[in-house]
């Protein structure tokens, strides 16, 4: 077999069979296909496409290009939860517990975020002492024992993917749906779930803007996840302004803290009980999605899901007490009112501008070396469709340095925009797709 006549096949816009495709895909991971030919395979691929069965192909080579990751010393189902990311997102960090109150087993492989605020971890690391480096034998232990462990990951897990995906970065090769779906869901394979509910944001603060594109993104991850012989389901959900009110680390962990004590944001609240009902259905809790709904309440109004937390944290060394009294997370130094310029109605957020406002102030990566601040960020008090009255606090900052507050103030305004008469709101849930 040679690459050049793949190229030329699929060029051709024929189909690739799956003894190709593996081909291609191992050659090219061990560096013995140049970057310059995989990269007019990628572009081939831009423009005829792939279908279903080229696709799946495409995902599961990518997923046994390095480890494959072993849950099968954790009883029960495990079902892992992704999110195609957004501002504000911290759901994983009330999810998880909630469903591991449930008795689901939350094995979870985190990473460190890049951009906005910062990822999972980042976040957990609020927590005095809590760490992510533990061993293999001890994630396993935890789960079994707590039902939920998070570990950073230490395993080799689609590497192929990880190098494919840097030379799409560079070729203009990201933006193809069967490619984004093979990327994202050879990493999930890799991670070892038993089934996968994904979060699929849509908008201005998404990696999808348009509504169409993310549902269709949806349906080719269900067909991979579902091809793989993984129960995968989909919700669709909005990301045209940012999830909750809290953007940046600690403050998103105080939020995530005040949902497990039955105070959470509406539109936040509403994700963790949709996505939640899918995980603790699938992981065979609940006889429907709606049972399962009736109990992830029911574990946040007995407050089992907050004590869940508490004992994840303490079992990775971090300070439980932080779970009771989120008073004493990380703090800034300085925190100031953003005043509403004009009276009426907010009509649009750019969503990524809020995102960028917490990069500024210092919650965020510019780069993977970057060191984060915990304690700063936002906390916006209107939302679209909230009424506003000139002067009256559109949001909180927390800042550590005055002139990053400034610049962060007034790109903070330019995000918003206001309207004289009522605006509607959006809604959260734009849709699931489960096969
Ligand atoms: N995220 C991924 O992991 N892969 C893509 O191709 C796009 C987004």
């Amino acid at each position: 077999m040679r690459m050049y006549d793949l190229i030329m096949k699929k060029r051709n816009g024929q189909s690739l069979s799956e003894e190709e495709i593996r081909f291609m895909i191992t050659h090219y991971t061990k560096g013995e296909i140049p970057d310059y030919q995989m990269s007019a395979m990628m572009m081939a691929i831009y423009f005829q496409g792939m279908n279903e069965e080229e696709t799946l192909a495409l995902t599961m080579a990518m997923a046994h290009s390095g480890d494959m990751l072993d849950l099968s010393e954790i009883h029960g189902i495990k079902v892992d939860k992704h999110s195609t990311g957004g501002v504000g997102d911290k759901t994983s960090l009330a999810l998880t517990p909630m469903v591991a109150a449930l008795g689901v087993p939350v094995a979870k492989m985190s990473g460190r975020g890049l951009g906005h605020t910062g990822g999972t971890i980042d976040k957990l690391e609020s927590f005095t002492g809590f760490s992510t480096e533990i061993s293999e034998e001890t994630f396993k232990r935890n789960v079994n024992e707590i039902g939920i462990a998070i570990m950073g990951q230490t395993a080799d897990l689609a590497p192929a993917d990880k190098k494919l995906y840097a030379l799409r970065d560079v070729t203009a090769t990201v933006d193809n749906m069967s490619l984004i779906a093979s990327s994202i869901m050879s990493k999930k394979l890799a991670a070892g779930a038993d089934a996968i509910v994904l979060d699929v944001k849509t908008g201005s603060g998404a990696f999808m803007k348009k509504e169409e594109d993310s549902f269709g993104l949806a349906k080719e991850m269900v067909k991979i996840g579902n091809g793989a012989g993984r129960k995968t389901t989909a919700v669709i959900s909005d990301m045209d302004q940012p999830l909750g009110f809290a953007v940046g680390n600690a403050l998103e962990v105080k939020e995530a803290i005040d949902t497990l004590n039955g105070n959470g944001p509406e539109d936040f609240v509403e994700l963790c009980l949709t996505l939640g009902s899918q995980m603790v259905y699938l992981a065979g809790k609940a006889s429907s999605p709606e049972e399962a709904r009736e109990k992830l309440q029911e574990v946040i109004d007995n407050k089992s899901a907050l004590h869940k937390l508490a004992d994840f944290i303490e079992a990775q060394g971090g300070d439980k007490e932080l779970v009771f009294h989120p008073e004493h997370l990380p703090k800034a130094s300085i925190v100031e009112e953003i005043e509403a310029p004009q009276n009426g109605y907010v009509s649009h957020i750019a969503c990524d501008e809020i995102g960028i406002c917490s990069l500024i102030l210092g919650g965020g990566r510019e780069t993977k070396e970057s060191e984060i601040d915990l304690s700063v960020g936002l906390v916006l008090h209107k939302k679209v469709g909230d009424q506003v009255r000139q002067g009256e606090s559109l949001a909180t900052i927390h800042a550590n340095d005055k002139e990053k507050l400034q610049t962060a103030k007034e790109r903070f305004l330019m995000a918003y925009q206001f309207s004289d008469v009522p605006v509607t709101k959006e809604k959260l849930i734009k849709g699931i797709v489960t096969n």
